[in-house]
């Protein structure tokens, strides 16, 4: 019975932990829709590109993609909660660049602390705050992709928020994604 109660309680904190970085999460975002469609400083277009269904991105499921060109690798995570800028039923859907904002390092999803955390500096990116930098010597976010999702569930990339390390523009020097 006392065992019992104790899970109960560690249920329950757990939980208030998820919703209360959520809504810490959701103040902090960065905005980024209104990316589709627009040109850049170069005179590029993002392209519309779909990742994934909403029904195969459970919570806790990560998809990696290339975007806006072949070899520009993101990671789309579900948080299960919702957050600014996020997409789905929860809005708990998005997705970053894998590439570390310090050297270019890949950056991937920690699924203990479901951070997005760099293999060479160790960085900490939290997924939940727009890919803000919470530790290490990263010295920008995460650059965010823009995404939607149409009347069957369909989850498109149509931007990107932020400069991917190491371009000088995101759109060109690559192949087109297909
Ligand atoms: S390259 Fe990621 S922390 Fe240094």
């Amino acid at each position: 019975m006392e065992e019992k109660k104790l899970q109960d309680e560690e249920e329950v904190t757990r939980r208030s932990l998820l919703r209360t970085a959520c809504i810490a999460g959701a103040g902090a975002a960065v905005l980024i829709s209104g990316l589709k469609g627009r040109a850049n400083a170069s005179g590029g277009t993002y392209p519309q590109v779909r990742i994934s269904n909403v029904k195969d991105v459970k919570p806790g499921n990560a998809v990696k993609f290339d975007y806006p060109l072949v070899g520009r690798k993101n990671i789309l995570v579900n948080l299960g909660c919702s957050v600014e800028g996020g997409v789905g039923q929860d809005s708990g859907i998005v997705a970053y660049s894998m590439f570390c904002t310090h050297l270019g390092c890949g950056v991937d999803i920690d699924k203990d602390s479901g951070m997005l955390i760099c293999e060479c500096h160790q960085s900490v990116y939290d997924p939940k705050q727009s890919g803000k930098v919470v530790e290490g010597p990263a010295p920008n976010s995460l650059p965010m992709v823009a995404l939607e999702v149409d009347k069957n569930g369909d989850i498109y990339a149509v931007g990107v928020a932020g400069l991917i390390y190491g371009l000088r523009n995101n759109l060109l020097d690559g192949e087109e994604v297909r």
